[in-house]
C-alpha cells in the first residue's frame, strides 16, 4: 500500500476540476486493498472510493482518504451450452470489457458501448442505455466492507437494482469496495433494437452483427454526446424524471410534444434533456460551466470551471425546470 498525500484529481475526475484530496491510495490488488482499509479503520477520516471518476463531481479539495481500485481481470469462470460466466476486476474499464465481450460474440452488454467509468463503478448506479441496465447482466457483485475488511458477495436480486440505483447508492453507501462483477451473457441472442433510432442507423448498415451494433452505438454517442478530452463532463448530469399520473396529465395539457415513457398506469420518464433543452438552457454557461450545445443533459468544463461554477449552474437549471414545469430535477451524477 502507498498512500499519495496531497495528490492532485485532476485526471481521476471527467470533469477536468483541478482539486486535491488529503490522500489517495491506489490499489491494485486486494492486499493493498485490505491494507489501505485497516488504515482507515485506524485513521478514521471521510472516505471515497473513486472508479473511473466518470459520475462524479468534487464540490471542493477532498479532506479525506480516495481509496482507487485498479484491480484489473477478466476471466470466464463457467460455460454450458448457451451462458458464459465471467468474473471481471473492478478496475477493468467499462468498454474494454464491452469490447472484449463483442469479440468473443458474448450477448448482453453491447447497447452499453462506450460509456465511460470502470467495471467496478456498472453496479454502483447502474448504468443503462438503449434499452439495456447492466442489471440485466449482472450475476453477483463481489467486495469487501470498509468497516472491517470482511469480503462479501451479493446476488443480483440482493443489490437492489433500479433506475440509475442500487444498494449501493442507499444502505451500503460509502460502507464497500467492489472489488469484482460476476456477468452472465449469452453465446447466442437477439440484439436489443428497442430503441428507435438505434435501430434506424443500424438497419443502414445492412450487417447484422454484434460487432455492428456495437460500432452504431459508439457512433450515435461520440455524435451526441462530448469527449471528456474536449469537455470536461460525467455524462448525464441530471436524471430523467418519473412523475405520477396527474403530474404528467397537467403537463401534457400544457406541452403536447412532450416525448415520454410510460412505466405503469401511475408513472411516466420525462426526458429530462428536453425539458432543459425546451427551457432555452443549451449553450448558457455560468463561469466555465456550460450546458452542453448539442445534448442539454449534459454539462460542460470549459476548460477552467470551478465546482461552484457547474453548482451554480445545476442549481439555476433545477430550479427553473421547478417553476416551469413543476418537475423537481435530480443530479444523476454523485456530488462529493
Ligand atoms: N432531448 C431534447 N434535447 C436535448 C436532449 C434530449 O429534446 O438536448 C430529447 C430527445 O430528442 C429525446 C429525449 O429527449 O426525445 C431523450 O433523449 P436521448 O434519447 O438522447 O436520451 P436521454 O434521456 O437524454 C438517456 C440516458 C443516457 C443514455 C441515453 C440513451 C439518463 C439520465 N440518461 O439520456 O445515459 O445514454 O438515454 O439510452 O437516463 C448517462 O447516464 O450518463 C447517459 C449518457
Amino acid at each position: 500500500m502507498h498512500i499519495t498525500k496531497q495528490a492532485a484529481l485532476k485526471t481521476y475526475n471527467t470533469f477536468g476540476l483541478d482539486i486535491k484530496a488529503s490522500e489517495l491510495s491506489i490499489c491494485s490488488d486486494v492486499e493493498s486493498l485490505v491494507s489501505t482499509i485497516d488504515h482507515l479503520i485506524y485513521n478514521p477520516q471521510p472516505h471515497l472510493v473513486l472508479g473511473g471518476g466518470s459520475n462524479l463531481l468534487f464540490s471542493s479539495d477532498y479532506e479525506g482518504l480516495i481509496i482507487h481500485p485498479t484491480i484489473g481481470g477478466i476471466e470466464v469462470i463457467n460455460e454450458d451450452a448457451q451462458n458464459v460466466w465471467i468474473e471481471v476486476g473492478a478496475g477493468v474499464e467499462w468498454d474494454q470489457l464491452v469490447e472484449h465481450c463483442v469479440n468473443n460474440n458474448w450477448f448482453g452488454i453491447e447497447n452499453l458501448s462506450y460509456i465511460p467509468g470502470n467495471v467496478g463503478a456498472s453496479p454502483v448506479q447502474n448504468i443503462g442505455a438503449y434499452g439495456v441496465e447492466v442489471k440485466d447482466c449482472i450475476e453477483s457483485v463481489k467486495g469487501i466492507y470498509l468497516s472491517d475488511s470482511k469480503p462479501f458477495s451479493l446476488n443480483n436480486s440482493d443489490c437492489h437494482f433500479e433506475y440509475r440505483n442500487s444498494i449501493f447508492k442507499k444502505e451500503l453507501k460509502n460502507k464497500t469496495v467492489i472489488v469484482s462483477v460476476v456477468f452472465k451473457l449469452q453465446k447466442s441472442g437477439e440484439l436489443n433494437l428497442s430503441y428507435g433510432p438505434v435501430k434506424a442507423e443500424f438497419d443502414k448498415k445492412n450487417d447484422a452483427s454484434i460487432m455492428a451494433l456495437r460500432n452504431t452505438i459508439i457512433e450515435i454517442r461520440k455524435s451526441k454526446l462530448p469527449e471528456p478530452e474536449e469537455y470536461g463532463n460525467a455524462g448525464s448530469f441530471f436524471k430523467n424524471p418519473i412523475i405520477d399520473k396527474a403530474t404528467f396529465d397537467a403537463l401534457i395539457d400544457k406541452n403536447p410534444s412532450i416525448p415520454s415513457y410510460k412505466l405503469n398506469s401511475d408513472s411516466f420518464k420525462i426526458p429530462a434533456g428536453w425539458l432543459i433543452d425546451q427551457a432555452g438552457w443549451k449553450g448558457k454557461s455560468i463561469g466555465g460551466a456550460a450546458v452542453h450545445k448539442d445534448q442539454a443533459l449534459v454539462l460542460i468544463n470549459k476548460g477552467n470551471a470551478l465546482p461552484s461554477d457547474i453548482i451554480q449552474l445545476s442549481n439555476n437549471i433545477i430550479e427553473n425546470i421547478g417553476e416551469k414545469y413543476n418537475i423537481k430535477l435530480e443530479p444523476e451524477v454523485n456530488i462529493i
